[in-house]
């Protein structure tokens, strides 16, 4: 297998008016399981939080698409990179549930660490694992 570099965009957005989760899920597995995307899509207290991984191109285009979608609003980029292996090489929607798996709550805060105090406040108790 060639060694392609893959490109990871880590971003934040607001929840519009009630929307079905649900569709946005079933919509997102189906497409992100044909482009070779995979990544996180967690929820809470109306906020996103999204980290899409997998072949540049496909990112590029489903990054505008999901930024095109008026059921969410005021995206903000938080990083966009290049990383040499998946870092969440698996995909699931999670809403910031007691349940979530702690490693992967450690690496969400760690990856928001640098992010703008009011994203970090939505999602600081989730993330805690209280
Ligand atoms: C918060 C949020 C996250 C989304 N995540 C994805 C995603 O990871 N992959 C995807 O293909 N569409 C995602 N969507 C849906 C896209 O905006 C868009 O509606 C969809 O890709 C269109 O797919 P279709 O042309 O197959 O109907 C997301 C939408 C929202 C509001």
């Amino acid at each position: 297998m060639t060694n392609v570099p893959l490109r990871q965009i880590f971003y934040a957005s607001l929840c519009g008016d009630p929307i079905d989760l649900d569709d946005i899920l079933q919509q997102s597995r189906h497409n992100n399981a044909v482009d070779g995307i995979t990544g996180l899509l967690w929820f809470n207290d109306g906020h996103f939080l999204q980290v899409l991984e997998g072949p540049a191109d496909s990112v590029a285009n489903a990054y505008a698409r999901i930024a095109a979608d008026r059921r969410h609003h005021d995206i903000r980029i938080l990083s966009d990179r290049s990383v040499a292996a998946r870092e969440f090489g698996y995909w699931s929607m999670e809403r910031g549930s007691a349940c979530a798996d702690m490693g992967l709550r450690q690496r969400l805060a760690r990856r928001l660490s640098d992010a703008p105090a009011d994203i970090r406040a939505a999602f600081a108790a989730s993330l805690a694992g209280d």
